[in-house]
């Protein structure tokens, strides 16, 4: 079992699987990086397994696949399958922004796959467009339906902003509602790299709007997960996930791997360590070292602050939101 030097059991690894995107969103990616990653620096699917089979041993049992978009690495559903055949039973989810998902759909859910996360931020085409720089909205809700279809658990995530798709936030939620999907609202974070004066709108504030229409009440937080979730009147459950109120650190159990081996205690938290030379090596008591190092480095809390005074320079592209 992982513990980290606060108490926190850590059974939860998020791997970003390339930085790269297919959309440009304004809350995290709006411009093309000045430069990528090179593709030689990406860990292979078999270096990134060496890994998986080390944190396994120590005691993750859940693990999302992340990017930037991860269906962007081809065949994504073959390191799927080596995570799965290695040990059935784990809790192996995927967050896409939905653009690749008819497509591949099939592939992921025979691989082992069991619940996507998707990105929903308006149904109106010209909006979804205007947040993505793309014109994606008829892709991603046909990869949602194909998802439904082939029998993965799909949530949908939306980020609120205001004067763009706040007035969206009741249909959004229908959308999800009608299809049996749970809904989760994330406030947006603040970061270098978003678009210049874009606005979020706080928990409390897309609350009111649901408000409008439902009444609902208070359920809670489920296990070590960061959403607060409500349940309204008619019996349909969503979440908000909060930043900015700072209380979901205590019960964090998640650390990340990015795409060239960096292993990284938390979101907002500069210091990280490469597991890249001891996969490459095949070195399992190095890479075990390392893992260990890093969860006694877990900090207390994120440095994560809206006004940046303490802002990490690492995107959320690179480190999977
Ligand atoms: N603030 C809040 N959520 C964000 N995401 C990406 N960038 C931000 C941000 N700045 C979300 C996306 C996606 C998930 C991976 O992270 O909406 O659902
Ligand atoms: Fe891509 Fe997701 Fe970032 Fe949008 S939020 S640019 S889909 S990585």
């Amino acid at each position: 079992m992982l513990i980290d030097g606060y108490g926190r059991k850590v059974n939860y690894l998020r791997i970003s699987v390339t930085e790269r995107c297919n959309f440009r969103c304004q809350y995290c990616m709006p411009e093309k990086p000045f430069s990528w990653v090179p593709r030689e620096n990406l860990l292979s699917f078999e270096e990134l397994f060496e890994f998986v089979k080390v944190a396994i041993d120590e005691g993750i049992d859940k693990i999302r696949i992340t990017g930037g978009e991860p269906l962007l690495r081809e065949d994504l559903d073959r390191f799927i399958g080596m995570i799965n055949e290695h040990k059935s039973g784990l809790d192996l989810a995927l967050t896409t922004n939905g653009y690749l998902l008819e497509d591949t759909a099939t592939k992921l859910k025979k691989a082992g796959l069991k619940r996507i996360n998707v990105s929903i931020d308006s149904l109106k085409p010209e909006i979804a467009a205007k947040i993505a720089k793309k014109d994606v909205l008829g892709r991603v809700l046909d990869g949602v339906e194909k998802a439904l279809e082939v029998g993965l658990f799909v949530k949908v995530n939306m980020v609120p902003l205001k004067g763009v798709n706040d007035d969206e936030i009741v249909d959004v939620m229908e959308y999800a509602k009608k299809r049996g999907m749970r809904i989760r609202y994330i406030e947006y974070m603040e970061n270098i790299y978003a678009k210049a004066g874009l606005k979020g709108l706080n928990g409390k504030e897309i609350l009111s709007k649901i408000k409008e229409k439902y009444s609902i009440r208070k359920v809670g937080r489920e296990g070590s997960n960061p959403a607060f979730n409500y349940i309204t009147d008619d019996g349909y459950k969503f979440g908000i996930i909060d930043p900015h109120k700072h209380d979901f650190c205590e019960s964090c159990n998640r650390i990340r791997l990015t795409a060239e081996g960096y292993l990284i205690p938390c979101l907002y938290f500069d210091e990280a360590m490469s597991i890249r030379e001891a996969v490459k090596a095949g070195d399992i008591a190095k890479a075990t070292e390392i893992l260990r190092q890093v969860l006694r480095n877990k900090p207390e809390k994120n440095r994560w602050s809206e006004d940046g005074a303490e802002e990490s320079a690492r995107a959320f592209y690179e480190t999977g939101g």
